[in-house]
């Protein structure tokens, strides 16, 4: 979603800032825009549309100044157009503003500023109305404006502004919507995400709900709600310089499926003992706990719900513990039975969805003990739970997801192998057994990437297909949700996916001959009954592309192509079955001229209801 950077220095702050907001691109948007202190004006340009044409309007060398501040949107109150772009201004033009999240009373603050001070508003967005509270309240100090503009606000926000009058500073705060400040050498940046900074500075604070920032380019200084000083802990962001880079590759999706052996390894290895033992050092379950809890949750949307289907089974099957697994925009709306024997489990990429930390807030009001498994440090989500897993998968750039995914079902595997140790479910052999399973995952996920020329050409071969069925059952059931899930997202066919036993209920009725169906069998306890669910489609006429472990060749006789994936343990299946199917849905939307890292319609970080 909408996207923040704020530079202070030097240096042409527009260059540093049209990098950032680039590398937040992956968040979606539909609408840029700048705003630089210049001459004792402040200065705007704004263009809908990708980032380039903003840069068109920033050209000239008179648009320049040490400090500024930049924003990309993602349509929310009011159409993606120029007017609604941020930065917005005050009537006076002293003050400009960028703006992420929702402003819930901007209707009654429009209202106000209207009758009482006649201001006339630009634009349909919610966001405006900041600028002009600001200019209300500035009388010289923008630390105090904003302060006072803030406290009129309810809702969701980041903020950056600036002041004509004071074209050395960037006054920033937030609640609920992430923001971290890099911390350069003679320059300082704001910004939504690390990506956005990472070319420039290693150093970053992560900001806390509520904090307000002033930023000059010697100094950042953080004050908490009550005006006082914070000191905050430098955050090291240790992730490559190229981490979020596109490096060699076309797309950022295909470098991050090609990164999953290595962030599957660390994600892994960080979690181990020399003995073997999981290490979960920052999670505070204690083995009291964990006899404690009767009764798991685990909450999501999107590619971090699949990862919750398979986790699921695995720690039940592990923990022996029951697990309820819903959306967050369900959950939220259902009556749930959540007391302080039940662990909250929440899986996200960005740990921004708004769902999902509204489920957290709701189950954490309510008793509930909540672990999150979150890939972005510090946010919302992270900061709000009691105990944080973090999956190390590095940025994650396309819309897409891939490689957190694969992280996430690592994390499941521990959790459920860790309980279940715990609580004596599991036996030393089968733990042991599972932990050299896991460890064996980087090697193999290797070997299914390099079969990437062969999934390329069955792409090539079924691109054109209208409708395309994912089959499978039990983890393999999780797994097909995903697979169809990429392949819609990024490729635009309609894709439906499907327990492979409940197709005669209904379903089957729509087989026929122009049907694709992916019909996945990696369980080796359930292949027999998953060869009979195949041949039932394949009698109606469906293309078939089947998916099994290597030397389980029974499924040739009933599919038109097979994938095979590398033998291993049921359990495990998941993480080396969904590489095949990520692969496809690139070369499926790369054959059909596809926008694979920015697919239409779609954010990287949802963080609207
Ligand atoms: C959006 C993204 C999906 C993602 C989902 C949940 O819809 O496009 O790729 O799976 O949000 O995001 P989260 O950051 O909570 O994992």
């Amino acid at each position: 979603m909408c996207g923040i950077v704020g530079y202070v220095g030097t240096d042409h702050a527009k260059e540093k800032i049209i990098d950032g907001l680039k590398r937040l691109e992956y968040r979606g948007y539909d609408s840029a825009g700048i705003a630089l202190p210049i001459n004792g004006k402040i200065q705007v340009q704004k263009a809908v549309g990708e980032i380039k044409n903003l840069e068109a309007k920033i050209a000239s060398p008179d648009f320049d100044a040490p400090v500024g501040i930049g924003h990309t949107r993602w349509a929310t109150h009011g159409k993606p157009t120029e007017i609604n772009a941020h930065p917005h201004l005050n009537e006076e033009e002293t003050v400009a503003i960028v703006h992420n999240g929702i402003i819930e009373n901007y209707q009654e603050i429009r209202e106000w500023l209207a009758t009482e001070y006649g201001i006339k508003f630009k634009s349909e967005t919610d966001s405006e109305v900041i600028a002009h509270l600001i200019g209300l309240f500035y009388n010289g100090d923008l630390l105090d404006a904003v302060n006072k503009a803030v406290a009129e606000m309810r809702g969701a926000y980041a903020i950056a502004a600036i002041a004509a009058d004071e074209p050395d500073k960037i006054v920033a705060v937030r609640k609920d919507a992430p923001l971290i400040a890099g911390i350069g050498d003679g320059f300082n940046f704001i910004a939504s995400d690390i990506p956005a900074v990472l070319k420039y500075v290693r150093d970053v604070y992560l900001i806390e709900n509520n904090e307000t920032v002033v930023l000059t380019k010697d100094e950042i200084v953080i004050y908490d709600e009550n005006g006082n000083k914070v000191d905050r802990e430098v955050y090291v962001v240790n992730w490559k310089a190229d981490a979020a880079d596109k490096a060699d590759y076309d797309h950022y999706m295909l470098k991050e499926i090609h990164e999953q052996p290595a962030v599957i390894s660390e994600t892994l290895m960080s979690r181990l003992n020399p003995d073997d033992s999981i290490r979960l050092d920052d999670i505070s379950l204690t083995k009291e706990d964990i006899d404690n809890i009767n009764k798991i949750y685990i909450v999501a949307c999107g590619t971090a719900y699949h990862a919750g289907l398979v986790g699921k089974m695995v720690i039940e099957k592990m923990a022996h513990i029951p697990v309820e697994i819903d959306v967050a925009s369900e959950f939220r709306y259902r009556d749930t039975f959540i007391d302080d024997k039940t662990l909250f489990i929440a899986i996200s990429q960005s740990g921004e969805t708004l769902d999902t930390l509204a489920a957290l807030r709701d189950a954490k009001d309510r008793g509930a003990r909540i672990l999150s498994v979150v890939n972005a440090v510090g946010s919302s989500i992270a900061r709000e739970s009691h105990d944080v897993f973090y999956t190390l998968a590095g940025p994650e750039v396309a819309v897409a997801s891939t490689k957190a995914y694969t992280t996430q079902l690592i994390c499941m595997y521990l959790i459920g192998l860790y309980m279940g140790s715990t609580k004596g479910t599991i036996d030393k052999e089968y733990y042991n057994y599972m932990l050299g399973e896991l460890k064996a995952l980087p090697a193999k996920v290797n070997k299914v990437i390099e079969n990437e020329p062969v999934i390329k050409e069955l792409a090539e071969r079924y691109h054109y297909r209208d409708n395309v069925f994912f089959i499978g059952r039990g983890l393999d059931s999780g797994v097909s949700y995903e697979g169809s899930l990429k392949l819609k997202e990024i490729s635009y066919i309609h894709s439906f996916a499907i327990a492979a036993g409940e197709l005669k209920h209904g379903t089957i009725a729509l087989m026929d001959s122009d049907t694709l169906v992916v019909a996945l069998a990696t369980q080796d306890k359930l292949y027999e009954k998953m060869v009979s669910n195949i041949v039932e489609v394949q009698a109606r006429g469906a293309r078939i592309i089947g998916l099994a472990k290597e030397g389980k060749t029974e499924i040739e006789k009933t599919s038109d192509e097979v994938i095979y994936i590398p033998q291993c343990a049921d359990e495990v299946a998941p993480v080396l079955a969904v590489v095949p199917l990520q692969i496809f849905a690139y070369y499926v939307a790369l054959e059909k001229g596809c926008n694979i890292d920015k697919p239409k319609n779609l954010a990287k970080s949802v963080t609207v209801e």
